[in-house]
C-alpha cells in the first residue's frame, strides 16, 4: 500500500469510524443516565425504567416531549438539542438493554383481576403486543400509577388508554400499577 493510500485510509477511519462518534454518544447517554440510570433502571420510583422498553414507543414519546404534546418539566429541557438521529440512537440503546427484574413474593390480587382489561394490548406478562406500545412489566408502580392518573384526567393524551380506564377508580388503578411492577420481567 502506498503512503498516500494509507493516509487516506487513516483519515477516513478518523472521520467515519464509530469510535470517533462514541464520545458524543457517551455524553448523550450520560445526560439520560442521571435520571434513568446507566443500565436503564432509574433510582427514583417516579421516573420510568427504560431498559427493554420498545424502540418505536421510545422514539414516539421523545418526539411528543419535544413537540410539547406530552409535558414534563424534567424531560422537556433535555430534548431541546436532540436530533432525530440522536433519538433513534437512544431508543436503540435502551431497547436493547436487558435487565431482569425478579417478581415479588406477594402479588396484588385485585390488581391481577383488573389486569384482565389490559391484556389485549399489554398481555398478561406486561409486554405490549406491538413495538409502538409500552411494556409495563417490572416498571416502577409509582410511575405507572402517575401515568394512569394523568391519562384518566386528560393531562396525558391517549384516546386508546383513556377509553379503557376512564371508569376505573383510583384504587383499581393503584392496584393494577402495583401488580405490573410485582410480576417483574
Ligand atoms: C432530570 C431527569 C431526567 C433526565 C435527565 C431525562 N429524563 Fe427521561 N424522564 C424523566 C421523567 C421524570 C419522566 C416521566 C415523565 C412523566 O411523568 O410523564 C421521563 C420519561 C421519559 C420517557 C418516557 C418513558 C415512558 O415509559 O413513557 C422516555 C422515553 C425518556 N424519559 C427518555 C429519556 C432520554 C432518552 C433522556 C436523555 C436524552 C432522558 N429521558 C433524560 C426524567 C428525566
Ligand atoms: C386497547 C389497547 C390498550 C389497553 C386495553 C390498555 N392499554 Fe395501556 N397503553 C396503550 C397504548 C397505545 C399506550 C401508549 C399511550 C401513548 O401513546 O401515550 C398505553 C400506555 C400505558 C401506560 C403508560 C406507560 C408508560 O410507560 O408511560 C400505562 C401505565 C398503561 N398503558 C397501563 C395500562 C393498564 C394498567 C391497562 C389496563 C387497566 C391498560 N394499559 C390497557 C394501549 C392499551
Amino acid at each position: 500500500m502506498s503512503v498516500k493510500i494509507i493516509k487516506v485510509f487513516a483519515i477516513s477511519i478518523i472521520l467515519y469510524s464509530p469510535f470517533s462518534l462514541s464520545t458524543d454518544r457517551t455524553t448523550l447517554v450520560q445526560q439520560c443516565a442521571v435520571c434513568h440510570g446507566s443500565n436503564g433502571i432509574s433510582a427514583n420510583s417516579a421516573w420510568p425504567n427504560l431498559a427493554g422498553q420498545n424502540k418505536g414507543y421510545i422514539v414516539t414519546q421523545l418526539k411528543r416531549f419535544k413537540s410539547g404534546a406530552r409535558k414534563n418539566a424534567l424531560m422537556t429541557p433535555v430534548l431541546n438539542n436532540l436530533t432525530d438521529q440522536d433519538m433513534e440512537f437512544l431508543a436503540d440503546y435502551y431497547s436493547s438493554q436487558q435487565v431482569a427484574i425478579p417478581p415479588a413474593k406477594v402479588i396484588n390480587q385485585q390488581g391481577r383481576n383488573v389486569s384482565g382489561y389490559c391484556m389485549p394490548c399489554h398481555t398478561a406478562k406486561g409486554y405490549a403486543v406491538n413495538d409502538e406500545w409500552p411494556n409495563i412489566s417490572g416498571q416502577h408502580a409509582d410511575y405507572l400509577f402517575n401515568q394512569l392518573m394523568s391519562i384518566k384526567n386528560g393531562k396525558r393524551q391517549s384516546m386508546i388508554m383513556n377509553s379503557v380506564i376512564s371508569d376505573m377508580t383510583e384504587e383499581q388503578l393503584r392496584s393494577v400499577a402495583d401488580y405490573y411492577q410485582q410480576i417483574g420481567n
